[in-house]
């Protein structure tokens, strides 16, 4: 028997959970799935089966991200978590999510890698009544429907964050910025970029070169080195991710450059090796991108699978690091 839970009978389940779940707790000894040999046991049809996609593992950030949903959708939790890797490829993705509905998962989750082109897929899954959970990442769609839920952060404000530091830092002198962007296409690509040149508007900082650096520290030096050849009147550069950032920092030192003073680099994230190139004072600022997903998610799937309402789009909150600041929070971070 299945334990694919329809909307339909969410109410049912409700029930079904809170009862399952006393049973769970007296029944640790008990066979699984034995008995008459007709049907699966009360502690396995508890379980939620959630297909996760995940982007890939570019940086630390999605280590980071990655760790924090592997910890939280455990069995103990009441999970049984499908985890895929799709490599930064939206194919691959694509191909994650048609297995887990032919595999009438409870409920998908994934951080999409682009912002376009999930319609089709998301089409299938709502077909096969399987709710989508969005993480991290957003969609480009017009149809709502075709998910329960985001839970990431607002990459807009990230961006608008790191151009007020630099306005801040710049303001009445023509400066110059070069940008490592994230993944073209991806939602933190295109929103911290918007979000950055929202808040420089106006200002004497100017975008010298912009080119992606895919959200890697190796990528991130390659195109820092070509900047550096190209350009000998750099001021700023603005990485997308501190990945990209450390990557910048290993080119500019190849260059006969110090990070930090002769170059200032502001970058997003808040991973500790981010957090340590800025507590030595190699990174000037940092935006943080919380990539602790885990919880939310397990509670938004707990939530979908019992048929309760869940807000479409929940925030999570970011800060931002100066050097001190960095100091401070080092002992504590937890990624
Ligand atoms: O989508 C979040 C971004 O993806 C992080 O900022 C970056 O490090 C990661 O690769």
């Amino acid at each position: 028997m299945s334990t694919h839970f329809r909307r339909a009978g969410a109410a049912l389940f409700a029930a079904a959970l809170t009862a399952a779940s006393l049973v769970a707790c007296s029944s640790e000894q008990a066979p699984q799935g034995g008995g008459d040999g007709g049907g699966e046991s009360a502690a396995a049809s508890d379980t939620i089966v959630l297909g996760f996609s995940q982007v890939g593992a570019e940086s630390g950030w999605r280590a980071a991200n990655t760790k924090s949903i592997q910890d939280t959708l455990t069995q103990e939790n009441g999970f049984d978590l499908k985890f895929s890797d799709a490599q930064q490829k939206q194919e691959n993705q694509i191909q994650a999510i048609r297995s887990y509905i032919q595999q009438q998962v409870d409920v998908i989750a994934f951080s999409p890698v682009v912002e376009t082109g999930w319609d089709a897929v998301l089409e299938e899954a709502k077909a096969a009544g399987i709710p989508v959970i969005l993480t991290d990442r957003a969609v480009d769609s017009e149809d709502e429907s075709l998910y329960e839920s985001f839970i990431g952060s607002d990459f807009v404000l990230e961006g608008e964050m790191a151009g007020e530091w630099a306005k801040e830092q710049y303001d009445g002198e023509g400066y110059k910025v070069v940008e490592l962007q994230g993944t073209t296409g991806a939602a933190p690509a295109i929103d911290r970029k918007a979000g950055f040149e929202s808040a420089i508007e106006g200002s004497d900082l100017e975008i010298i070169d912009s080119q992606t650096g895919n959200f890697t520290r190796t990528e991130g030096k390659q195109v820092m080195e070509g900047f550096l050849q190209k350009h000998d009147d750099i001021d700023l550069v603005f990485a997308h991710n501190d990945d990209m950032g450390l990557g910048a920092i290993e080119a500019i030192e190849a260059a006969g450059k110090v990070p930090g003073k002769d170059i200032k680099i502001i970058t997003i994230d808040a991973v500790k090796d981010g957090m340590q190139a800025l507590a030595d004072g190699k990174i000037n600022y940092i935006v943080e991108c919380n990539p602790l997903l885990g919880p939310d998610l397990a509670d938004i799937a707990k939530k979908v699978v019992a048929g309760e309402e869940v807000q479409k789009r929940i925030v999570v909150k970011d800060e931002a690091f100066d050097q001190e600041a960095a100091k401070a929070a080092l002992p504590d971070r937890q990624y």
